[in-house]
Order: structure tokens, then C-alpha cells, then sequence
């Protein structure tokens, strides 16, 4: 069976910065491989070069074998690969379920003409993505905030506010860039807990971008170094602590 999401051989330059050089990343299926490194190591570039908002100069992105390349963000979206973002992206002006509705209006099953003469299958879908969305909020434990403004959580549930919105769009694979960031301790174990049940209650695929090294170590099955672009080591978690490349280009930084 083809991996989930492969990465190959791909190069990004802004300018005069080699953002990229030959990066590479693979993803099994059901599985989180994490993507670690350096402040500037190319890691949200390379994600970006996956959701498809990065064009690379050379290099190949395969979902399921399939070349996505070249294919715009909204394509990719409807393949299933969905990325939350390092700096929070929630709708202030909106509550808790109708950020979540966002999410799942990429998949709606009604047209406009539907929407605006308010038909009952319009009535019938919209009951439905509610019902899914509401789903979704239970499963990041923010059922009991869906009316509340968006704008109202703490930051730390504005976060999982945007998994589940994420999670709506029924992805196969998630692109989540930092998503512990601002968390407190406790926050990130429930985070944690989240992307375990994210693999195996839902069989969706993460890649997971994230700076606290003892969640990563925690909660993945693989992870890749990222180094100048380049990719330092690849390995499980053990690999990767005892790797001495890793210990002295990063690990040791702490
Ligand atoms: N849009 C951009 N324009 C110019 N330079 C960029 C842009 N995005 C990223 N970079 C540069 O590319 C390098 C990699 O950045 P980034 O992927 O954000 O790293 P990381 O997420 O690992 O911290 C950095 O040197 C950064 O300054
Ligand atoms: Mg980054």
C-alpha cells in the first residue's frame, strides 16, 4: 500500500533564503509522524508545501500515491489534507458551532439555489452538518461552548476550537503547525489525548509540527529532523533522542 502522504526531494527559496533544500517527509497511514527542528528550519514551509498555500521549485507530493503538485489549496482541501495554523485562525465574530460549520460547509451536500429557497433538503443537510459539527466539538471536549463567541474561550480552546473545525472538513490527513503553542501543562496533555484518539478513533493520518519535545516524544510513531531545510535524521522517537547529530544540531539547544 502507498504511504499516505510522501514527500520527496522538495526545494522552496524566498528570495535569497533556501527555505528547502531536498526536503523530504512521509506519513503512514494512521499514524503521527512528527516533523522537528530549529526556529527557520523550513518546518511550516514544508507543511505549506503540502496544504499546497507554498509553490516548490522542484519536488513531489504524493497523497496515497497520488501527485498533488501543482493542485491549489482548495483541491487539496477536498482530497482530505486540512492544516490548522501556528498563529490562530478562528472567526471572533462568529460562536463556537458556527466556526466548526465552516469547516464542514467545504463538504455540503445542497446547493446555493437550496440555501436561499431554504428547501428541505436544505433543511435536512444543514440539521445534519450541525449534528456533525456538534460530533466534532464533543470530541475535542468543547460541547458545552457551542453557543459561547468564539472570541470568549481561552486561548488554549480557541486552539482546539480550530481542530475541530478542521477535524468537520473529514480529512485524511491533518497538518497541524504547533498546536501546543501558548498551552499550559495541562491544556497540552489534553491536547495530547486528542491527537492519540485523532489516529485511532478516526484513522486519520497527522503531521505534526510542534516545539514541546516532550510531547512529541510522547505521542508519535516517527519523527524527522528538519536542519537548514534539509533532513537531519528520520526515526522513532528513541532513534531520534539517541541520534547524536540530532543531540548536538538541536536536542542539545535545551
Ligand atoms: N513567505 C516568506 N518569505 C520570505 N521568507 C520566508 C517566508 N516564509 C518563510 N521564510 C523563511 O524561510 C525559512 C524557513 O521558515 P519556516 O518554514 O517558517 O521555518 P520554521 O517553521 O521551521 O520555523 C526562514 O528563514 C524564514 O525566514
Ligand atoms: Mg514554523
Amino acid at each position: 500500500m502507498a504511504d499516505l502522504l510522501d514527500v520527496r526531494g522538495v526545494s522552496v527559496r524566498f528570495g535569497g533564503v533556501q527555505a528547502l533544500d531536498g526536503a523530504a517527509l512521509t506519513v503512514r497511514e494512521g499514524e503521527v509522524a512528527s516533523l522537528i527542528g530549529p526556529n527557520g528550519a523550513g518546518k511550516t514551509t514544508l507543511l505549506g508545501v503540502v496544504s499546497g498555500a507554498v509553490a516548490p521549485q522542484s519536488g513531489s507530493v504524493r497523497l496515497r500515491g497520488e501527485e498533488l503538485a501543482g493542485r491549489p489549496v482548495h483541491e487539496r482541501a477536498g482530497a482530505g489534507v486540512v492544516r490548522t495554523f501556528q498563529n490562530l485562525e478562528i472567526f471572533s465574530n462568529m460562536t463556537v458551532l458556527e466556526n466548526v460549520l465552516t469547516g464542514a460547509h467545504l463538504k455540503a451536500g445542497y446547493s446555493l439555489l437550496d440555501s436561499l429557497l431554504r428547501t428541505p433538503k436544505f433543511s435536512r443537510e444543514e440539521k445534519r452538518l450541525r449534528d456533525a459539527c456538534m460530533e466534532k466539538l464533543d470530541f475535542v471536549g468543547l460541547a458545552d461552548k457551542a453557543q459561547a463567541n468564539a472570541a470568549d474561550l481561552p486561548y488554549g480552546e480557541q486552539r482546539l476550537l480550530e481542530m475541530a473545525r478542521a477535524l468537520a472538513s473529514a480529512p485524511v490527513l491533518l497538518l497541524l503547525d504547533e498546536p501546543a503553542a501558548g498551552m499550559n501543562n495541562k491544556e497540552t496533555a489534553k491536547l495530547g489525548a486528542i491527537i492519540r484518539r485523532i489516529r485511532s478513533d478516526l484513522g486519520v493520518g497527522v503531521a505534526l509540527v510542534e516545539h514541546d519535545m516532550e510531547l512529541v516524544m510522547d505521542i508519535s510513531d516517527r519523527i524527522t529532523v528538519l536542519h537548514f531545510g534539509r533532513v537531519l535524521a528520520e526515526g522513532t522517537p528513541l532513534e531520534i533522542q539517541e541520534n547524536p547529530e540530532v543531540v548536538a544540531a538541536y536536542l542539545g539547544e535545551d
